[in-house]
């Protein structure tokens, strides 16, 4: 078995992976973080039109959060250990090495990291993202009002399980803080949404 060291930097490597940037430019897309919000994750990428391309990254964003975690689980790591390897595939996701540390708000890898834990959390939080993205049309409040709810599902399915209890919090803590400008537009009625077009 791996040092708990090498287990934290190969997630955070991992989680620096961008799936947004990868597929769109395996699909000829413009660089998302030259387009729409900016943010290289599947939302912005969803914005160029192309579905599967939003999929791929939505699909490759959360099995990377899932993976480590996983993996550090199947080999028995430590409570704190498997707690840290999801924290630094999060935040691999938000600060990426290969990107000059400017990375995605960390829905997707967040997400898998929670599936990881426990799917009932992740499954949780998906169930919030759907019902707020379906009455609102904003990817952004879904993922807000998700994270906000993350350490309250996280408390009562997981209250024995402290140190995943303070991971998920400060995962929410991060995410909410990643989409202050999300924040601002929604307030100002200017955030870019999903309505139904005619
Ligand atoms: O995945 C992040 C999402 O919640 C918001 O993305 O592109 O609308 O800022 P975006």
């Amino acid at each position: 078995t791996l040092i708990p060291a090498v287990w934290i930097v190969a997630a955070y490597l991992l989680g620096s992976v961008a799936f947004g940037i990868i597929v769109s430019k395996l699909f000829g897309l413009p660089d998302p973080r030259t387009v729409g919000s900016g943010n290289p994750g599947a939302t912005n990428v969803l914005r160029s039109g192309k579905k599967l391309a939003a999929a791929l990254t939505l699909l490759g964003d959360v099995l990377k959060g899932w993976l480590p975690v996983w993996l550090a689980l199947q080999s028995d790591m430590l409570m704190w250990v498997v707690a840290s390897v999801g924290l630094a595939v999060f935040f691999g996701h938000l600060y990426p090495i290969f990107y000059k540390f400017k990375g995605g708000k960390g829905v997707a890898t967040a997400l898998g990291v929670m599936l990881a834990i426990s799917p009932l959390l992740g499954l949780a939080a998906v169930v919030t993202w759907i019902v707020v993205f379906a009455i609102s049309r904003y990817s952004s409040l879904g993922a807000i009002v998700a994270a906000a709810l993350a350490p309250v599902y996280a408390w009562f399915l997981l209250s024995a399980y402290n140190d995943y209890v303070i991971a998920v919090t400060i995962m929410a803590v991060m995410l909410i803080w990643r989409h202050r400008s999300n924040i601002q537009k929604l307030l100002a009625g200017t955030e870019s949404g999903f309505g139904k077009k005619k």
